[in-house]
Order: structure tokens, then sequence, then C-alpha cells
């Protein structure tokens, strides 16, 4: 990794003023973050941490606040991002880099955490090919970044939607209705499998494994011919069906290239209820898994997140990601952490599976 004394575009090795942005979608656990950066960045080393507004278009246009371990009282269970986010990237404008150059100049920034998902991080990465001073910290509630075991607000959204399953099975068994819910997992299907195994689900189809309707059906009809009334298929937002086997309708594109997902939900409840006569409904989780207060888990996960990443800057560490690996803190380069989404395990597909209808 980096390793050498050069901060971003400053020429003095001595760091006095570090900054923290939030990038991409926001996700329950940034504030712990924040938090954790301040607190180790002014107890420790005396630094002032700059908060950049927007993800990177505080650095774009300059716009930031000064972060102390007083101001930041209380937002450790806060949801959302005190310093707010955006997808914008410096690439996204003719001048960004220089901008963003010149804003980690003037104002003496000597080491920049970028907390951000898999988009945010590339740009990261990118930065700091061109020289600047930047660690990256893993955070997403979609968990799919590569080397680190849990990103965060990965936790807090598994809690989420298996409490909305739990709510869904009594009104399902009520009704003797399927119920299908839709579950944020745009590449993968973290949320969807380890909600749907912990809220009981009768199954779920995630990006990984294209499902094939004709086998859903079956697999529920057989469910129901057994005196079973009620079932809840749970649905990553990115899943799809087996190739020719079902029509999916090209989703719009959003301002920043990404598919605007949401609706595969719908296709797979009417085909549900026109092929196998069960009434269906649909319950669409959304954002609700992204508001909020952060778990336990992923209050002290981000906290320790935000520790490690002044530590990597205290060593200048640049160009890393800090990670969690086998219970425990370490530093990872960014270039290979963005290599390769991190897709659920075979190992815990199969374990899925065995509870399926
Ligand atoms: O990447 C995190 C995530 O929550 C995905 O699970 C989801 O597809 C996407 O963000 C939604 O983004 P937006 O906030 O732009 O609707």
């Amino acid at each position: 990794m980096g390793g050498d004394d050069s901060v971003a575009g400053v020429t003095s090795p001595d760091i006095e003023t570090i900054g923290v942005l939030t990038s991409g979608g926001d996700c329950p656990g940034l504030n712990a973050v924040i938090r954790g950066v301040v607190r180790k960045a002014e107890r420790e080393f005396g630094w002032r941490t700059l908060g950049f507004h927007e993800g990177y278009m505080g650095l774009i246009e300059e716009s930031f606040e000064e972060l102390t371990i007083e101001g930041c009282r209380g937002i450790l269970p806060r949801g959302g991002t005190v310093i707010g986010t955006s997808r914008y990237t410096p690439f996204m404008f003719d001048d960004g880099i220089e901008r963003v150059r010149a804003t980690l100049e003037r104002h003496h920034v000597g080491g920049l955490v970028v907390i951000g998902g898999e988009g945010s991080l590339s740009c990261a990465n990118e930065l700091s090919e061109m020289g600047m001073s930047i660690v990256g910290v893993p955070k997403t509630i979609d968990n799919d970044i590569g080397l680190t075991e849990r990103t965060f607000g990965f936790d807090t959204a598994v809690q989420i939607a298996t409490d909305a399953i739990d709510r869904l099975h009594t009104t399902a068994e009520s009704h003797n209705r399927v119920m299908v819910v839709e579950v944020m997992g745009r590449h993968v299907g973290h949320i969807a499998t380890w909600a749907g195994m912990a809220g009981g689900a009768t199954m779920t189809l995630t990006p990984e494994e294209p499902f094939d309707i004709d086998e859903v059906c079956a697999s529920l009809t057989r469910r129901h011919n057994r005196g079973k009334y009620a079932s809840i298929v749970v649905v990553a937002e990115g899943a799809l069906p087996k190739a020719g086997t079902l029509e999916v309708p090209e989703p719009e594109i959003d301002q920043f290239g990404h598919k605007r997902l949401g609706g595969i939900v719908n296709l797979v409840a009417a085909e549900i209820e026109s092929r196998t006569g069960y009434e269906t409904r649909v319950t669409v989780l959304g954002h609700v898994q992204r508001g909020g207060t952060p778990t336990s888990f992923d209050r002290a996960l981000s906290s320790w997140f935000g520790i490690e990443a002044v530590s990597a800057i205290a060593e200048r560490d640049f160009g890393s990601m800090v990670a969690f690996q086998g219970g425990t803190m370490v530093r990872v380069p960014l270039v290979d952490a963005i290599a390769e989404l991190k897709y659920t395990s075979p190992e815990l597909r199969a374990a899925a599976r065995a509870f399926f209808a």
C-alpha cells in the first residue's frame, strides 16, 4: 500500500487536519464512523477533522464544516449522515479532479477518509492512484464489498427485513395468502438470504441464482398441497429469472447510470397468483431498510472502522481500506477490495435452500 509520506496534494508530512466524507446511498452507522474518526483524530493526535458535505460534492464545491468531539455528541445512534451524501464523483465534472485537489491543498487535508460503497470506493481508489491520501471505509447495507466479512449497515437492514417478515407471517396465515416481499440487494442476495433464513421464509430469490418461475410455483403448490396455506417469498430487488423463462421489462437508468430496480417482485407475484391460483400480495421494504437507528453490532463495527481509518492515516497507510476479517480489524489495498463484488457463498445458499417450501 501507499506507505510514503505524501499527503493529499500537500508537501508537509506533518498532519494537522484530516477530512471525512460520506458518499453513495445512506446507510445506518455512517454517523458512528464519523464520530469514531473525530474522536480518535482529536483526542489521540490533536488533529482537526473537516466533514465535507454531500460526498465528493463537498470537495468539488469546497463545502465543509469542522467536526469536533463536542459537536458529535448524540450522533452515534442516529441514522443517515450529519454531513450529507450524494452519488456525484469528481469524474462527472470536467474540472472535478483539479477542484478536489485544490480544496484538499487549500485546507491542508493530510488524509481523507472516504466512507462509501462500491462506486464511491472505486472513485477513492482512482483518486488515490493520482496521489491523494485516502483511506476507505466499506459502507453498504448490501454487504457486497470484497475482502471484508461485513460492511456496516447490513446487520441493521437484515434486522429490519426480519422484523417485517415476522409481521407478514401472521397476516399471510390469517388470509391463506402468499406474500412476496422485496428487499434491497442490487447485485447480491445477502440481505434476502440472511433475512429469509432468520424470518423463516418459504423461499428466497437472489441475483446469484436466477430463478425458474415454473419451479417456484411448483414448489409452492407442493407446500400448499401438504396443508400449508400461507407462504412468504423473499425477493432481492436484483433477482432475475433464468434466461428465456420470463420476460422482464428493461429498467430505467438514473442520472448516475444505475438501473432503477424494483418491479421484479410485482412480476413474480402476478405469475404466482395466475399460475397457482393462490391469492398473492406484494410488500416492498425499500428505503425503510436503510433508515433509522443502527443495530448495536453496526454501531460498534462502524465506530471501530472509524478508529481504524484514523490509525491508517497516522501510519500513512494510504490507498487502503479498513476491513473486518476473522473478528478483527485489518487493512486491505483499496484496489483489491473493489476488484470483485462479494457474493453469497454456495454454503450459505445451500443452508438457506434446506428451508425452502
Ligand atoms: O447500494 C445500497 C442500496 O441501498 C441498494 O441496495 C439499492 O439498490 C440502492 O442503494 C438504492 O439506491 P437509491 O437510494 O438511489 O434508491
